[in-house]
């Protein structure tokens, strides 16, 4: 069922659990994240940032991909495709090409030009449907070329951003994406409980959800977080399945280089990750 994430991050924050927000790659990617989601019954939501949409040609390609794998696949559970980090431009492009939820990051912009701009966009992504996320505090850490310093959010900041209609805040309280560093200080929770006490039934989203510990993923959504982005550790689970397989000469072996077998362990290991993180966030059994 292809929904905007609206209702199920309401439904996820009401439970006390979270929906994984898992990137996307390519083909291989999405199938192993649907299939996860449909083996668990568990709701989940398809993430797609500017560089990875560059990158399989367009947002278009990736709207019919995912709308078709979905019909051929028979996917029952609710799944929302979504613009990860998304710009101004780039909000506008995925509404139009079939997104059902969007991410609008203006966090490296003045304060008034972000709810400015965000303003407009919760009116354009209802008017069809659609859900939107929105940034206060900048993650820290690199993604597809958008660069954050780690700040934690001001919890007045955030409230006044909520108030805007959005369906979801991503409020920065010292998370990071990719591989987090040895010398990282872990989360604010202090931030956070001070976010969720402004922000009220407000679905709060943690990015960069790779190597944060288990219990401090767990202790977030006890204090409101609904949905969890990750992406690297998947990245991570592909490349070392891959690698495994080549050094173990197996695309040397019979037709071990067709790609359908070259890739099928990386796929394999995403999907086992995914299962792992659905575990995780407790949303197994709630489609
Ligand atoms: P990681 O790559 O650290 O898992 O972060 C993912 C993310 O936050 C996507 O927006």
């Amino acid at each position: 069922m292809i929904v905007s994430a609206a209702e199920m991050l309401k439904k996820a924050k009401a439970g006390h659990y979270a929906v994984g927000h898992f990137n996307i790659n390519n083909l291989e990617w999405t199938k192993a994240i649907l299939l996860a989601a449909e083996e668990k019954k568990s709701p989940v939501i398809l993430g797609v940032s500017e560089g990875a949409g560059k990158y399989m040609t367009g947002f278009k390609t990736i709207s019919a991909m995912v709308y078709a794998m979905h019909d051929a696949l028979g996917i029952t559970v609710p799944m929302a495709l979504h613009l990860d980090h998304g710009s101004y431009e780039g909000c506008k492009a995925c509404i139009e090409a079939g997104f059902t939820s969007v991410m609008f990051d203006g966090s490296a912009l003045p304060l008034e030009e972000n709810i400015a701009k965000t303003k407009e966009l919760v009116e354009l992504a209802h008017s069809k449907g659609i859900s939107i996320e929105a940034e206060v505090g900048a993650i820290g850490g690199e993604e597809d070329g958008v660069v954050g310093a780690g700040e934690c959010a001001d919890p007045e900041e955030c409230k006044m951003v909520c108030d805007l209609g959005v369906d979801m805040l991503a409020a920065g309280i010292g998370n990071i994406h990719g591989v987090y560093p040895e010398n990282w200080a872990g989360l604010s929770f202090e931030t956070l409980d001070a976010i969720q006490q402004k922000t009220g039934d407000m679905p709060l989203v943690l990015h960069g959800g790779t190597g944060i510990p288990e219990d401090m993923v767990k202790k977030a959504i006890t204090l409101g977080v609904s949905k969890v982005n990750v992406n690297t550790e998947c990245q991570l689970v592909f490349a070392e399945a891959t690698r495994k397989y080549i050094e173990a000469g197996k695309d040397k072996e019979g037709k071990g280089f067709d790609p359908r077998k070259l890739l099928a362990p990386g796929t394999e290991a995403i999907k086992a990750k995914v299962i792992e993180k659905m575990e995780l966030f407790g949303s197994v059994g709630q489609a």
